[in-house]
């Protein structure tokens, strides 16, 4: 038999309507299913490492397969191998929102499956891609005459796969920029590459030691040296740098014949979600005109959406080159997406441009038809464009603002409970939806029990999942809150078993 016999229809009928809809409604039933009983799953997947591995064949397979078979395998070998992200109680990492719109969204992207390599390529994915941008700034108060956005001509906005991804684009731009400027100094205009060759083994870049790891791989992608200064623990009760530590630091380098390059600064640390000090920057990216100003706010960035944050967001677009956060985190967008802003498009252009015979002639200057693949790494880029335009459009600004006025809400809620409790208390006084507890007031030894003690009580990850992580030699846990299924009732469970674990731990040693 050939390979067309063995096909059949399978092979001529892989991709026209009547298959989609096949695939769609073998898959639909499954995944109601699983979004009805998430809740009763355990969060952490309950099985060894290889489970997988040795459920799906070990060859590929020589036939095809129906869709129900398909649809049969991700009910019975993938969604009990999970973590479930969005299950009510997990709660580490930081969350990965979404909502329906999002999850529908994709299945769109897939069935059109146009590839954004350039505006001619999918002028719907370019021209949505802009309109979404400045959206996200109407939605964190830029003014209508922001560089950040498209219609500026000046800067923009563009979607990444991640923050990580943004970092490495924003440090390689600012590596470049330097070099270009430098040159632009002495008189010269380089051309060609010979731009992308100069020694940068003097350029720094400045972070925080709780910045998120990162950044320091950015740095590494870029070519750049990094000098990391100690945040201190502010009024505020969390961790921040400042500028004065900033100029100390940049005078030291210069002194050394090292040239200061960049700067990333926090909105919302990984660990404690702690916020540098950007008020003080702001008149020192004034005396440093040549330094790269990028703020990652990867996770708390959704929080500007709310009036009260108005102010920090207008300190970021004042004082940044850059910033970026994502769409995932905590804005209800799904997985993958970052947003990142960028004060002047040149000069990302200056370090990504590139093209060939075979692409379409770009009318770049265009605000419509931006070339985006000029502005980072990848050229073929998602649609994803149509997953954040469905989620805006569907919950729209006030959508959006309730839902962060609930997380708000619901970890201030928690925040009470912790800080009312005899037996818990706050390590770090954390902003947003970021709770940091300990057992109150005990050194290592029944810290570290507590925590252990938690894991047991968590049913290691059944009940629910936080893990431990340390600030100053002090142990605790993340509980990373605002999860799109997680409701006060969820917390309230947590609560009672964190509660319940120092009881347990107590109990313990009277005993002894
Ligand atoms: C502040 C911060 N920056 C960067 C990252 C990296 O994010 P991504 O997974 O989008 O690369 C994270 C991840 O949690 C983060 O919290």
């Amino acid at each position: 038999m050939s390979d067309r016999e063995l096909l059949g229809d399978a092979c001529t009928r892989h991709l026209d309507a009547r298959s989609l809809r096949a695939h769609v409604e073998a898959l639909l039933p499954v995944l109601e299913r699983y979004w009805s009983d998430l809740e009763r799953r355990p969060v952490r997947a309950q099985l060894a490492p290889g489970h997988v591995l040795a459920a799906v064949p070990s060859e590929i397979p020589v036939g095809p397969c129906t869709a129900e078979e398909l649809a049969r395998d991700l009910e019975a070998i993938v969604l009990p191998a999970l973590t479930h992200w969005q299950h009510p109680r997990f709660l580490s990492y930081y969350p990965a929102t979404t909502s329906a719109a999002a999850v529908a969204s994709e299945l769109a992207i897939a069935a059109m499956g146009s590839v954004g390599l350039q505006w001619a390529s999918n002028p719907a994915a370019t021209e949505l891609e802009i309109a979404v941008i400045d959206w996200v700034l109407d939605l964190i108060h830029a003014p209508p005459d922001s560089p950040f956005r498209h219609r500026s001509g000046m800067g923009g906005g563009l979607l990444q796969n991640t923050a990580g991804d943004a970092l490495v684009a924003v440090l390689v731009a600012a590596r470049i920029r330097h070099h270009r400027r430098a040159a632009a100094r002495c008189g010269e205009s380089p051309d060609g590459e010979e731009l992308f060759y100069r020694d940068s083994s003097r350029l720094v870049v400045y972070l925080s030691e709780h910045t998120h790891f990162s950044v320091r791989k950015a740095a590494r992608v870029a070519g750049l040296r990094t000098h990391v200064l100690r945040p201190a623990r502010r009024e505020s009760g969390n961790y921040a740098i400042d500028a004065e530590q900033l100029r100390a630091a940049i005078a030291a380098d210069r002194a050394r014949g090292l040239e200061p390059c960049a700067v990333v600064l926090n909105v919302g640390t990984t660990n404690t979600a702690g916020i540098d000090d950007l008020a003080s920057m702001v008149g020192l990216a004034e005396e440093e005109p040549g330094l790269w100003f990028h703020v990652d706010a990867a996770y708390a960035g959704a929080f500007w959406v709310l009036p009260e944050f108005r102010e920090d967001a207008r300190r970021v677009q004042t004082l940044a080159t850059s910033f970026n956060f994502n769409g995932s985190k905590a804005l209800h967008c799904g997985f993958d997406s970052a947003f990142l802003f960028v004060r002047e498009r040149r000069d990302m252009k200056a370090a990504f441009s590139a093209t060939d015979h075979y692409m379409a002639p770009s009318r770049d200057e265009d605000v419509a038809s931006p070339e985006l693949k000029d502005w980072a790494v990848p050229l073929g880029r998602r649609f994803r464009a149509w997953r954040i335009y469905s989620v805006l459009r569907s919950l729209g600004a006030a959508g959006i603002r309730a839902l962060q006025r609930e997380v708000l809400g619901d970890a201030e809620w928690l925040r009470a409970k912790v800080r009312a409790s005899a037996l818990l208390e706050l390590v770090v006084e954390s902003p947003f939806g970021l709770i940091c507890v300990a057992m109150r007031a005990v050194g290592g030894e029944a810290q570290a029990e507590f925590l252990a003690e938690v894991e047991r009580a968590s049913g290691q990850g059944a009940l629910f999942l936080a893990y431990p992580s340390e600030v100053e030699g002090r142990r605790f846990l993340r509980l990373a809150t605002g999860g799109s299924n997680t409701r006060r009732e969820d917390l309230a469970r947590v609560f009672e078993a964190l509660e319940a674990s120092v009881l347990a731990v107590a109990a313990r040693h009277s005993a002894r």
